[in-house]
C-alpha cells in the first residue's frame, strides 16, 4: 500500500493513500486525529473526500462527466430520462421489459395522496415553487409512517419520489395560474407526462411536441447527478443520522435552491434580462463581475470542480441552437448569452481563474423556449437531480464505512472566562 509521510515536531507519521477505479489518489486520514492529535481545516470541503462512491465520475481538468461509466455525451439526447434514472439508481441499463415496468411504476406512483393535494391551497400566493416542493416532498413521508420498518418496500419509495416530484412541480404551477390539475398517463414518457401536466387543458387532447419531449429528457439527464455537490452532500449529511429518504431529499431540495447552486439557472435568466433591459451592454457586466467591490458575479460561470469547459454546457449550447431553430424561436437573450461568453472567455480575469460557462448558463434559455416560467427553472433542476439524490441515499445506506457525518472545527472564540453574577431585570 502506498503511504504519504507527515513530519510534525520531529515525529514522522505514515498516512495511507487510497485510490479509486480511475486512480485518483486520496490521503486516508481516518486515523489522523487519533495518531497525531491533528484535524484538517478545509472550508468548503474543496479537498475533502467525504465517501467512496461508484455512481458518477468527474474529471474537472479534462471536462469529463460519466454516469456509472457512461460518458454524458452518449446518454444526453440518446436515451429517455427514466432509462438513465434506472441506470443511475440500479447501476445498469434496464432491459426493454424492465424499462416498460419501471416507466409504468413511475406513472402509477405519481399520484400524490388526495389529502396532500389540499396542501396547495394553503401556501402563500407569493411562495416560491422550490419552497412548496421541499415542504411537499418532506410531507410525503407523513402518509407512510412505517417507512424504514421491516417489510418496507424501498422500490416503491423510489417510484413515489421520482413520480411525485413532477406532479408536485406541475400542480404548484397550475395552482399559481389558477388552472385545473392534469394527471399523468401510462402511455406517455416521463417528460411527456410532465409537459402535459404543465400545459394541457382538460377540454381537449394535448399532443406533446416531440422536440419538447426530447429536449426535456436531455435537460433532465444533464442535471441528474454530479457526485458530492452541495445538495447531494446535504442529502447524505441528513441521511447519515438515519433520517428517512423523503426528509433527506427535501433537505437536498433546499440546498439546491441557493443561487450559487441550482438557483443559478433562474439567476442567469434574471441577469440576461437585466442586461437586455439595460441596452444589451454585456461588456459592462463582464467588467462589473471582475470588480472586487461589487458583489455582482457572472451567473452561470465558474465551477468548483470544472477548471475546463463543463461538458454539460457544451451539450446545452448546441442543443439550444438546434431546439430554438426547430421551434422557430428567436431569443434575444441567447445572443446576449453568446456575447457574454465570448467576451469572458477572452478576458484574463476569467482565463486566470479558469472560469467557464457551467450547466446553468444555457439551460434557462432552453427552459424558456419550452414555456417553463423562470421561477420553475430550479424546480426542473430538482426533478432531474432526484434520481441522483436517491442513488446516493441508497449507496450510503449500504456503505460499510457509514458513520454519522459530523465534521470538526478550529475554534476561534473566547478562551476560558468566568461568569460574574449579574441580576438581569
Ligand atoms: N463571476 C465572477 N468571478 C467569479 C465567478 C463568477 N461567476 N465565479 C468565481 N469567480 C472568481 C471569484 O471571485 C474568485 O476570485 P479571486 O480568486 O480573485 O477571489 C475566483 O473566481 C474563484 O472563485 P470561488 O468563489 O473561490 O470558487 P468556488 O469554487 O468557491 O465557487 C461557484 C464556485 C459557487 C460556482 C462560483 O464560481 C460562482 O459563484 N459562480 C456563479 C454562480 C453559479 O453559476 N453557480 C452554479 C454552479 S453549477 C451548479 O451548481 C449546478
Amino acid at each position: 500500500m502506498k503511504t504519504a509521510k507527515l513530519i510534525l515536531d520531529d515525529k514522522e507519521y505514515e498516512i495511507p493513500v487510497v485510490a479509486g477505479t480511475e486512480n485518483e489518489p486520496a490521503l486516508d486520514i481516518r486515523k489522523l486525529r487519533d495518531t497525531t492529535g491533528l484535524i484538517t481545516y478545509d472550508p468548503g470541503y474543496a479537498n475533502t473526500g467525504s465517501c467512496k462512491s461508484g455512481i458518477t465520475f468527474i474529471d474537472g481538468d479534462r471536462g469529463i462527466l460519466r454516469y456509472r461509466g457512461y460518458p454524458i455525451e452518449e446518454l444526453a439526447g440518446n436515451v429517455r430520462f427514466s432509462a438513465a434514472a434506472y441506470l443511475l439508481i440500479y447501476g445498469r441499463m434496464p432491459s426493454e421489459a424492465e424499462f416498460m415496468e419501471w416507466r409504468k411504476q413511475l406513472t402509477l406512483n405519481s399520484f400524490i395522496h388526495a389529502s396532500q393535494v389540499n396542501f396547495f391551497d394553503n401556501y402563500s400566493v407569493h411562495a416560491h415553487p422550490m419552497n412548496i416542493l421541499s415542504a411537499m416532498v418532506s410531507s410525503i413521508s407523513s402518509f407512510y409512517p412505517h417507512i424504514g420498518g421491516e417489510n418496507d418496500n424501498m422500490d416503491q419509495h423510489i417510484h413515489r419520489l421520482i413520480g411525485q416530484v413532477k406532479t408536485i412541480a406541475a400542480f404548484s404551477y397550475r395552482k399559481s395560474v389558477g388552472l385545473p390539475y392534469v394527471y399523468p398517463r401510462t402511455d406517455h414518457s416521463y417528460s411527456a407526462n410532465f409537459l402535459r401536466m404543465m400545459f394541457a387543458t382538460p377540454a381537449e387532447e394535448y399532443v406533446v411536441p416531440k422536440v419538447m419531449e426530447n429536449a426535456l429528457d436531455m435537460l433532465l439527464i444533464l442535471h441528474m447527478d454530479h457526485e458530492q455537490n452541495c445538495s447531494t452532500s446535504t442529502v447524505r449529511m441528513v441521511a447519515s443520522s438515519m433520517s428517512n429518504i423523503y426528509a433527506s431529499v427535501s433537505a437536498g431540495i433546499n440546498a439546491l435552491w441557493g443561487r450559487l447552486h441550482g438557483g443559478a439557472n433562474e439567476a442567469v435568466l434574471t441577469m440576461l434580462q437585466r442586461i437586455a433591459d439595460d441596452g444589451s451592454d454585456y461588456k459592462k457586466y463582464v467588467e462589473m463581475a471582475k470588480r472586487k467591490d461589487d458583489p455582482f458575479k457572472l451567473m452561470g460561470f465558474g465551477h468548483r470542480v470544472y477548471k475546463n469547459f463543463d461538458p454539460r454546457s457544451k451539450i446545452l449550447k448546441k442543443a439550444v441552437d438546434d431546439v430554438l431553430t426547430e421551434m422557430g424561436i428567436q431569443d434575444p437573450l441567447l445572443d446576449i448569452a453568446k456575447n457574454l461568453e465570448e467576451v469572458a472567455l477572452k478576458d484574463d480575469f476569467f482565463i486566470e481563474r479558469k472560469l467557464y460557462p457551467n450547466v446553468d448558463f444555457y439551460s434557462g434559455i432552453l427552459y424558456r423556449a419550452l414555456g417553463i416560467p423562470t421561477e420553475m427553472f430550479t424546480v426542473l433542476f430538482a426533478i432531474g437531480r432526484m434520481p441522483g439524490w436517491i442513488a446516493h441515499w441508497l449507496e450510503m445506506s449500504k456503505d460499510p464505512d457509514l458513520r454519522i457525518q459530523r465534521p470538526r472545527q478550529v475554534y476561534t472564540g473566547e478562551t476560558l472566562r468566568h461568569y460574574e453574577k449579574t441580576i438581569y431585570p
